[in-house]
């Protein structure tokens, strides 16, 4: 199914054509007649020839086979019949046709048969010899009945295929969306680290342009940068294959990185960034060391997000710093609740088992407003002006730990900084 900008239109014509696939409900109805004895057999053809669709059965086994191979409304059944009887006959053409109209023609029968053709739902009940006007009226109105019911049937199937039409629709429409959020996501994270490569790129030609020959210090000096370029690099790659993977609904490699790795790695990463300006940056690792149960490269994603926000959150001079401890006891989750200072991602889907690593982002800038908070998370939110900011830091970081089955507290105060506070589900370092 291709995807419509409108899903109005599109539904619509999903409607359109369901409705001229639709047959008429005005078809003629079938009345099955099954009588062993040929007169009145004969009679009832001659009354209802010119108004239905007609099907003769001499017995309850040529009735069955009938009801079978055709779509039957109504049956006129003789109670009494040689073989099987006209009861039997409609008990087994409710296994085969349980929607018939049945109506059932007696001489002389006791209350005990006609107690049982109402259990069988017979709606109507007309002695041997019948009249014309009456045997009319009984299928007339069993017919109607038939036919109402097989219209409210159709609209009902009507109704529930546009649904599903719908449905399939908006997970259509989902998909799309998703697939622009990651694409754009991807430009959004492969930004960083590009940035770091075309600085350092830079650097090295002007090394290069002024030399006239390369000394030995110069060397050490281009082979140094090379390798953060290279690791930059590669940290690109990794970050387009976890979202193509993501697209291909696969999961991501998810070999368990030691904390203090991730926080030398992400410390390399931040001093070599444009934001760090004249900011003083501290990293903290923990006392021991344990492994993050998510994607590395996910963690730095996350932990790079949260600490280049706090860089931009002022043009003056101020402090971040980055921390993690590790826990030994799940988190009381009563206490982690959203307010006009504090909002939380992600408690319901948090692995709340030890050990957990508790990584923080803490800035002393200006704090963010009571009714900035609630949107930060929302994709494509910022307040950076259209040049400067894309607002998807924030999203992406909310993706990766819900992905990982952590959660965040974010907790801000006017005037005196932000603290942004992940957890994320660890394992001990030798374990994979
Ligand atoms: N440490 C912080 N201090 C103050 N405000 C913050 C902080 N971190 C985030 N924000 C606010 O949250 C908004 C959304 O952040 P997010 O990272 O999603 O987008 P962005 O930083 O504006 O753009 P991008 O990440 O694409 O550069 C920011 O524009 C800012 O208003
Ligand atoms: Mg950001």
């Amino acid at each position: 199914m291709s995807v419509t900008a409108d899903p109005l239109a599109k539904a619509n014509a999903a409607l359109s054509e369901l409705i001229a696939a639709t047959p008429s409900p005005k078809r003629r109805g079938t009345l099955l007649i099954v009588d062993d004895e040929e007169g009145p057999r004969m009679s009832l053809r001659v009354i209802f020839k010119d108004n239905f669709d007609l099907l003769m059965a001499e017995d309850g086994p040529t009735a069955i086979e009938l009801a079978q191979k055709h779509d039957i409304d109504v049956a006129i059944l003789d109670i009494r019949m040689a073989g099987m009887s006209g009861i039997e006959v409609l008990e087994r053409l409710r296994f085969v046709r349980p929607e018939i109209e049945a109506i059932m023609i007696t001489a002389f029968e006791t209350t005990d048969t006609i107690r049982q053709a109402l259990r069988l739902r017979a709606c109507d009940y007309i002695n041997k010899p019948f009249d014309i006007a009456t045997i009319r009226a009984a299928v007339n109105a069993a017919m109607q009945r038939r036919m109402l019911e097989s219209e409210i049937h159709t609209s009902a199937e009507k109704v529930h295929e546009l649904l599903s039409e719908l449905q399939s629709q908006k997970v259509e429409e989902q998909i799309a969306k998703t697939r622009g959020d990651i694409y754009a996501s991807i430009i959004h994270d492969i930004n960083g680290p590009l940035t770091v490569v075309s600085g350092f790129i830079q650097l090295l030609n002007k090394k290069l342009n002024r030399a006239s020959r390369l000394e030995l210090e110069d060397l050490e000096f281009i082979k140094e940068r090379m390798v953060i370029i290279e690791r930059q690099v590669g940290n690109c790659i990794e970050i387009s294959r976890r979202y193509l993977g993501f697209l291909r609904q696969q999961a991501g490699d998810s070999a368990p990185t030691g904390v203090h790795q991730l926080m030398s790695d992400l410390e390399q990463l931040v001093r070599v960034h444009p934001s760090i300006q004249e900011n003083e940056f501290r990293v903290t690792p923990p006392a021991g060391d344990i492994a993050v149960r998510i994607n590395g490269t996910d963690v730095i994603q996350i932990l790079l997000n949260l600490t280049v926000n706090a860089f931009q959150c002022s043009t003056q001079p101020h402090r971040v710093e980055v921390g993690a401890e590790i826990l030994h006891a799940p988190l009381n989750l009563a206490e982690f609740k959203d307010g006009p200072a504090d909002r939380i991602l992600n408690v319901e889907g948090l692995t709340n088992a030890a050990p957990l690593v508790k990584f923080w982002v803490r800035d002393n800038g200006p704090g963010i407003p009571a009714e900035v908070l609630p949107k930060i998370f929302q994709p494509y939110f910022t307040t950076k002006g259209p040049r400067q900011g894309t607002g998807l830091g924030l999203n992406i970081v909310q993706r990766l730990i819900k992905e990982g089955n952590g959660a965040l507290h974010c907790q801000t105060r006017p005037g005196e900084g932000t603290t942004f506070t992940t957890y994320l589900p660890g394992t001990d370092i030798t374990k994979p």
